[in-house]
Formats: C-alpha cells, sequence, structure tokens
C-alpha cells in the first residue's frame, strides 16, 4: 500500500484546479437507471469511488464509455446506457465497499418495479442507519422486506403511486433516493424537511434536464410530478466544495495564497465564513475563490450541521487549522456520533485537543510536528494531510485508500503550489 511522505513548512501559493464533486457525482451516475437513454456526465472526478460505483452498475447491464480524454486532464467525461437492465441487485461485497451504491435502490426501484440492495452496515464515523430512505420509499407505496442482510423492495402493479414524506431529521441520502424514486412514480409526490445541499441542487437539475418536473429546488419542500419516461441528458457535474474547502484550510495552515479555479463560493457559505472567521482573506469571483492568509489565525467556535450550515465533512479539516491558531476554539458536530478519529492522530503531531462526547476543544497555537499518522475516513485522512503541510520535520501518512476515494490527485494538485509531497510504495 502506498504511503504519502509531506516534509512541512513550504508556503503553498499558486493555482489549484478544483475537480467534480464526489458526493454529487455518486448521486448523479445512478439517475442512469432512470431511463434507457443515455446520460452523459462531464467533469466527473476520477476517484476510487467513482470507479466502484460504474462497476456497480455494469452489475444491472448498464454500459459506459468514458470519452477522450487526456491522462493529464483531471475530470472525465462519461456516458451510462441502461438501455436494457438485466438485474435489480447490489451485492454486499459492492456496498460494504461503498455505502453510496445504496443510492441505487430508489431509482431502480421506480424504473423495474423491484429491487434488492445489501444494507450497507455500519462505518467508520457512526451507526448510519438507512431507515429514513426506506420510510420515504414506502410513503410512495413501496413494500419493503428485510431479509438476510439484504433490503428488498417491490412496488405494486403498475409502478409507484408516489406520496409525501416529512424527514423527521434531514437526511442527504434519503432526500436522493427518496428524489430519484419520485421521479418516476404515477403521482405528485412531497419531500418536507428535504435535504438542500449542493449536491441535492445538482441532483434536481440533472433529473430536470431528463425531463423530470420538481418545484421547491433549493429549499427544504420539494414537490415532484411524477413522469411516465425520462429521456437522456449531458451534464457537468458541479464543482467539489468539499475539496475546495480542503484545500483552502491546507493553503491558510501554511500562511499561503492559493487560487481555488473553479470552485463555487455560493456553495461554500458557511466554510468561507468560518476560514473569514479564523482569519483567513477570501475573495471570489465567477471562476474561483483566492485564499490568502497573511496574519495570524484566530480561535472560532464551529457547529457541524445540515446545509446551509457547516458541513460535517469540513470537520477535521477545519480542527486541523485551528490548532494554529491563536486561543481554545470549540468545535461541535452534530451530524455523526464518531467522527473525531483524527484527533489522536493531531494530537501525536502535537496538538492539544480534548474530546468530550460530541465537542472538541482545541488550544492553540501549537506547534505541529512531523509523525507516522493514519486515519480510519477521508476527511480525517485530509486533515493529517493538513497539519502535515505545517508540521516541523516529516508527516507520513498511511492508508491512503481513504484518501483515493475522495481527492483527485490530490499529491499533484498540492505540488502544483509548492508542497513537497510525494507518494511512494509501502515498505
Ligand atoms: C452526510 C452529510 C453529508 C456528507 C456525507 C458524507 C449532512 C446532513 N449529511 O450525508 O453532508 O457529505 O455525510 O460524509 O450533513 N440518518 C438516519 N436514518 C437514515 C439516514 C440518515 O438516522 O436513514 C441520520 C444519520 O445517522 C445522520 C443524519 O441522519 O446522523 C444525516 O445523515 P445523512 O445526511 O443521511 O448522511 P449522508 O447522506 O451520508
Amino acid at each position: 500500500m502506498d504511503k504519502l511522505i509531506i516534509r512541512g513548512g513550504n508556503r503553498l501559493s499558486g493555482t489549484i484546479p478544483i475537480s467534480g464533486a464526489k458526493n454529487a457525482a455518486l448521486t448523479l451516475i445512478p439517475c442512469a437507471l432512470l431511463t434507457e437513454e443515455p446520460v452523459t456526465l462531464r467533469n466527473l472526478p476520477r476517484l476510487a469511488d467513482i470507479d466502484g460505483f460504474q462497476h456497480l452498475m455494469g452489475q444491472f447491464g448498464v454500459a459506459h464509455t468514458i470519452q477522450g480524454q487526456r491522462p493529464e486532464d483531471f475530470g472525465r467525461v462519461v456516458t451510462l446506457e441502461a438501455t436494457r437492465l438485466t438485474g435489480t441487485v447490489a451485492p454486499y461485497e459492492l456496498v460494504r465497499k461503498m455505502r453510496a451504491s445504496i443510492l441505487v435502490l430508489g431509482p431502480m426501484l421506480a424504473r423495474m418495479g423491484e429491487a434488492t440492495v445489501s444494507l450497507p452496515g455500519g462505518c467508520a464515523i457512526g451507526n448510519r442507519p438507512i431507515d429514513l430512505h426506506l420510510k420515504a420509499l414506502e410513503a410512495f407505496g413501496a413494500h419493503i422486506e428485510l431479509a438476510q442482510g439484504y433490503v428488498k423492495a417491490s412496488a405494486p402493479d403498475g409502478g409507484l403511486p408516489g406520496g409525501d414524506f416529512d424527514f423527521p431529521i434531514v437526511s442527504v441520502g434519503a432526500t436522493e433516493n427518496a428524489l430519484m424514486a419520485a421521479v418516476l412514480c404515477n403521482g405528485t409526490s412531497r419531500l418536507i424537511n428535504a435535504a438542500r445541499e449542493p449536491e441535492i441542487v445538482d441532483l434536481c437539475r440533472l433529473l430536470t434536464a431528463m425531463g423530470a418536473e420538481i418545484e421547491g429546488i433549493g429549499t427544504s419542500e420539494l414537490t415532484i410530478h411524477g413522469a411516465k419516461r425520462l429521456h437522456g441528458a449531458t451534464y457537468r457535474v458541479m464543482p467539489d466544495r468539499i475539496e475546495a474547502g480542503s484545500y483552502a484550510c491546507a493553503a491558510a495552515i501554511t500562511g499561503g495564497d492559493v487560487r481555488l479555479e473553479g470552485a463555487e463560493a455560493e456553495d461554500m457559505g458557511s466554510t468561507l465564513h468560518a476560514l473569514r472567521n479564523i482569519g483567513v482573506e477570501i475573495e471570489s469571483d465567477k471562476k474561483g475563490i483566492d485564499v490568502r492568509a497573511n496574519g495570524p489565525l484566530k480561535a472560532h467556535n464551529l457547529t457541524t450541521a445540515p446545509f446551509p450550515g457547516l458541513a460535517t465533512d469540513m470537520q477535521a479539516q477545519l480542527m486541523s487549522l485551528l490548532t494554529r491558531a491563536e486561543g481554545t476554539s470549540v468545535l461541535k458536530e452534530t451530524i455523526f456520533e464518531n467522527r473525531f478519529m483524527h484527533v489522536p492522530e493531531l494530537a501525536r503531531m502535537g496538538a492539544d485537543i480534548e474530546t468530550e462526547g460530541r465537542t472538541a476543544i482545541v488550544r492553540g497555537p501549537v506547534n505541529l510536528t512531523g509523525a507516522e499518522v493514519m486515519a480510519t475516513d477521508l476527511r480525517a485522512s485530509m486533515s493529517l494531510v493538513i497539519a502535515g503541510l505545517a508540521a516541523e520535520g516529516e508527516t507520513t501518512v498511511r492508508r491512503l485508500y481513504h484518501l483515493d476515494r475522495g481527492y483527485e490527485r490530490l499529491e499533484e494538485k498540492l505540488q502544483l503550489v509548492g508542497a513537497d509531497i510525494e507518494r511512494v510504495g509501502d515498505d
């Protein structure tokens, strides 16, 4: 297995191209199940999770072609064609590796009248149940059975009628699954207290381009008028707001000056607000965001929340940054119960962080020192890279498969702005 070696201390300066959003791509790909016509996605990031999802789609008989992009380019153009589906089962060995596989349930059920998907099981950051995905589909008229670790969903003869569902808590994944089923229901459906993350807006835009009729896009109440059939579409995946936010933290912790090319400030409101409060200068235009950190960093309290609140996916990276800020910062994680696994690793690099349940108290500034570290999830791994960029000496980050799931060509992008980082084979 590969590892990353980072020699900290370089001030980052220059331009980083921001890739297409992983979390958007993972809900746009299963939309191809909703039509027999081709769906072309542009700006798809080259990531292990995206390849995995394409492989899963192949299990159902979905053909995919990758159109001519040079290997040196970021992003890909992929056409998915679900002319005739040959299977409706998402097996455990694929779902286990990639939780997002659960997102085939809604579209597959709506198109084929049945779908069998393995229960994803637990995950390093928490329990992550899927009860709300299932309840929303039941509200649309689906029959759900759980047996031998699988969810078996079926529609009545003549298809899903559609219906209303009021989410007791905001769930991104359940909103996505429900939306992808509702667009092919016979009647009108309403989703109340729906997630309104930018990735949901991206999903609604692709569905609309495919002929779906959705009212309330960008709000927490969505009304979907079901269609008999949807058609193909070509769609560009939105920029990755979490990747952009991560590199903003990397730039800031090194006192750097970096342009995030292609990043969309409107999608990143809370993250940019947090960075400004920490003392980072942010300027944005239509084509990107400039991040500059000249002065000292200041402590700042943060609480994760559904959009437009601060993304849980930014918590670990901001925590690394706050280890270098003057004063005490309190970070509260409200989305997942076990999302502080980076804390003991950051502590090994010299961070002064205390946790009490879902709260972390960060005292700074500390001088970070290089160490051998590893993390158990994607964003936690990124927080260690960020700390490594500011640490004195050498940091080795192991278990790179987490980073490869979510950051397209991470070390290349950081090298572009002057980081001393390399990927080497493990010994
Ligand atoms: C969540 C994040 C998303 C992030 C992703 C990956 C939120 C609201 N969602 O999305 O921004 O990109 O993780 O890190 O910040 N829940 C249930 N039952 C369900 C589904 C969810 O109880 O059926 C709970 C979860 O345990 C969690 C909360 O609802 O506490 C939000 O989960 P959800 O938004 O569904 O998670 P993801 O879609 O994975």
